[in-house]
């Protein structure tokens, strides 16, 4: 399905994210949750998507927005779940039971970090995995769903 002149791709960031600016800034950067939104809606632009941008702290919230992504006209998300991907089966769960490619990104590099960090529970379920590229790494990953969108 496309909407508009473009495809539609849910942008999704999980517990903590909000606090982007404030917190850990050395790891996670200066950058606003507002101003990384921006930065992605305008690269989906560049691309011919329209990109939906959301955030929550709860699971329950992220799992809902997961199970009616494809109902809502999305094509394909991009998810940066923080720390769930480390330990949540039920988000693993309900990226396994939609449809939609989902791309896992991490700002930080995952695998360079406190050795709970290594493990993402979620990214199996996931067509891939971007990690450590920053802000980077969500442009990758519409990159990539815009060449496969495209077929
Ligand atoms: C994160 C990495 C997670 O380990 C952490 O809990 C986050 C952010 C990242 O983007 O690097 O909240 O997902």
């Amino acid at each position: 399905m496309k909407c508009g002149d473009g495809w539609m791709i849910l942008v999704l960031n999980g517990p903590n994210l909000n606090m982007l600016g404030k917190r850990e800034p050395e790891v996670y950067g200066r950058q606003t949750l507002e101003q990384l939104e921006e930065l992605i809606e305008g690269w989906g632009t560049e691309h011919e998507f329209s990109v939906v941008c959301r955030q929550s702290n709860m699971e329950g919230t992220l799992i809902d927005w997961l199970q009616r992504a494809e109902s809502e006209g999305f094509t394909g998300v991009i998810f940066n779940p923080g720390a769930l991907s480390h330990y949540s089966y039920a988000l693993y769960d309900a990226i396994k039971g939609q449809n939609l490619p989902v791309i896992e990104v991490h700002l930080s590099n995952i695998h360079a970090r406190e050795p709970f960090r290594r493990l993402s529970v979620t990214a199996p379920a996931c067509l891939g995995v971007v990690s450590g590229l920053g802000p980077e790494g969500y442009r990758y990953a519409l990159i990539h769903l815009a060449e496969r969108l495209a077929g």
